[in-house]
């Protein structure tokens, strides 16, 4: 297990795939187990890092993960394999703009396009437990949300602002409380009021 890990790590970073920085899934497994969390959707799946990551932590843990992008989500099937995962984690080669799924789940993972986010929250709210948590992560995207200033490429600024303005709908959420940590590259959590 722990070969096929660093194996994934040296593929993505060799393929310039972004995955779950070590900080960041440290925490989001924390939260797993004191949580007790038994189920699992995740928006994003790339290679299947951060879903196999967050399976691996008990067999109890089941997660749904959605991909968009066709040789990453061959990329994950083949790792599912070789940690012999795949009854635990099941995968969907979709956009999740436009899956869906009538599972309630313990706990909404949101790491796909980050432009989409108050889309992605909006249309999986009604899939979380009344108790459960939705997660986002990379709200800092790469430190770039606090130094905005500085970016000199117009669609990067772009999409900084839409983070922007993501941070800014939950903080202001009659629905839901979020707290932001300042872990990875920026993960809030947030759960109905
Ligand atoms: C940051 S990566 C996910 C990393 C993964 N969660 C991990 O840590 O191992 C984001 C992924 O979301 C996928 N993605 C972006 N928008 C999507 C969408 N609308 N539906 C499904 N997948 C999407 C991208 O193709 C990309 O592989």
């Amino acid at each position: 297990m722990e070969n096929t890990i660093k194996q994934m790590e040296q593929y993505a970073k060799k393929n310039n795939i972004p995955i779950m920085e070590h900080e960041g899934i440290e925490f989001l497994a924390t939260y797993i187990k004191n949580h007790e969390v038994k189920t699992i959707l995740e928006l994003g799946s790339a290679i299947g890092y951060s879903a196999i990551q967050m399976a691996r932590i008990n067999k109890d843990i089941h997660v749904v993960t959605v991909e968009r992008d066709e040789k990453r989500y061959q990329e994950a099937l083949k790792n599912l394999k070789t940690t012999k995962l795949e009854e635990q984690v099941d995968i969907y080669l979709a956009d999740a703009l436009t899956f869906s799924t009538d599972q309630k789940y313990d706990l909404i993972f949101i790491d796909a396009a980050k432009a989409q986010y108050i889309k992605f929250f909006e249309r999986y709210k009604k899939n979380l437990k009344d108790d459960g948590v939705i997660i986002s992560d990379n709200l800092k995207f790469h430190g770039m949300v606090d130094t905005q200033e500085r970016i000199k490429n117009r669609n990067t600024r772009q999409l900084v602002n839409k983070i922007k303005k993501y941070i800014y709908f939950l903080e202001d959420n009659d629905e839901f409380s979020t707290s932001f940590y300042d872990i990875g590259d920026g993960i809030a959590i947030s759960k109905r009021k």
